[in-house]
C-alpha cells in the first residue's frame, strides 16, 4: 500500500494540468485561489458545465458557498507571479485582488482583466466529501482572450524558486493533515445514495 501510494505521488507529478484562478465574492467579501481541480463536466456544447473541486478549509469555497457564484480563469504563460498571488496565504488574512485589475462589467463576482480566458458559472449542485467540496456550475458567460497555450503547472513550477516551493510544500502538508481528519469523517458518513458498494 506504501509502496503503491509512493508510485501514485510520482505519476500524479509528473502531470502538466492547466493551472485557474478561482473567484468568488459574496456580498461583503471577495477572494480567489489557484486550482488544478477544474473539468469541463458536460459534453453538450448547448448546456457546458464545470466541475471544481475545492477544499472545505479555503476561503474562496466559502464564498462560493455562500454566494452560487464563481469564476475560473485560465492565465497566460507569462502570469505566474498572478498564479502565486493566488496559492499562498488565505483570503481570510490578505484581499488577493487588490493587485489585480478587474472586469467594470461584472459587479457581483471579481473577473480578472488580464488572463487567458474565463468562465462565469452557477453553482446548481454541490457534494461535500470531506476532502473536497465538489461544485457543478452552468456556465453563463465566458470569454477568451488569446489563442496561446495558458499556462500549466509544470511551468509554474520551474519558474518557482527553492523558497516559494518550501512555501508550496510547507502550505500543501498543512491542508493535507487538516483535510485527512476530513476525509475520514466523510468515509464513516457516506450517504446511502452516494455509497458504493
Ligand atoms: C499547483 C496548485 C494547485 C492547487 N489546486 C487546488 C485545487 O484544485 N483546489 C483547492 O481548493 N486548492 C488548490 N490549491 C491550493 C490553493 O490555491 C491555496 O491553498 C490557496 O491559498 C487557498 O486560498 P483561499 O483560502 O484564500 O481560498 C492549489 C495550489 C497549487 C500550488
Amino acid at each position: 500500500m506504501e509502496l503503491a501510494a509512493g508510485k501514485a505521488e510520482d505519476i500524479f507529478r509528473s502531470l502538466n494540468r492547466e493551472l485557474w484562478v478561482v473567484t468568488a465574492a459574496d456580498s461583503e467579501h471577495r477572494g480567489g485561489l489557484l486550482a488544478t481541480w477544474v473539468s469541463q463536466a458536460s459534453l453538450d456544447p448547448a448546456r457546458p458545465v464545470i466541475l471544481a473541486g475545492l477544499a472545505p478549509n479555503h476561503y474562496t469555497t466559502e464564498l462560493v458557498r455562500n454566494s452560487g457564484q464563481l469564476v475560473v480563469h485560465l492565465l497566460n504563460s507569462d502570469q505566474s507571479d498572478v498564479a502565486w498571488n493566488f496559492c499562498r496565504d488565505s483570503g481570510r488574512e490578505r484581499d488577493k485582488l487588490a493587485s489585480c485589475e478587474l472586469e467594470t462589467t461584472f459587479p457581483d463576482i471579481p473577473v480578472l482583466a488580464s488572463c487567458h480566458s474565463f468562465l462565469l458559472g452557477r453553482v446548481f449542485a454541490c457534494v461535500e466529501t470531506g476532502e473536497r467540496t465538489y461544485f457543478w456550475a452552468d456556465i453563463e458567460q465566458a470569454e477568451k482572450y488569446s489563442s496561446s497555450a495558458p499556462l500549466c503547472e509544470q511551468q509554474f513550477l520551474q519558474w518557482c524558486d527553492e523558497d516559494k516551493k518550501n512555501v508550496l510544500k510547507s502550505d500543501k502538508l498543512t491542508d493535507v493533515q487538516l483535510q485527512r481528519d476530513l476525509e475520514s469523517n466523510f468515509r464513516q458518513s457516506i450517504p446511502d445514495w452516494l455509497r458504493f458498494g
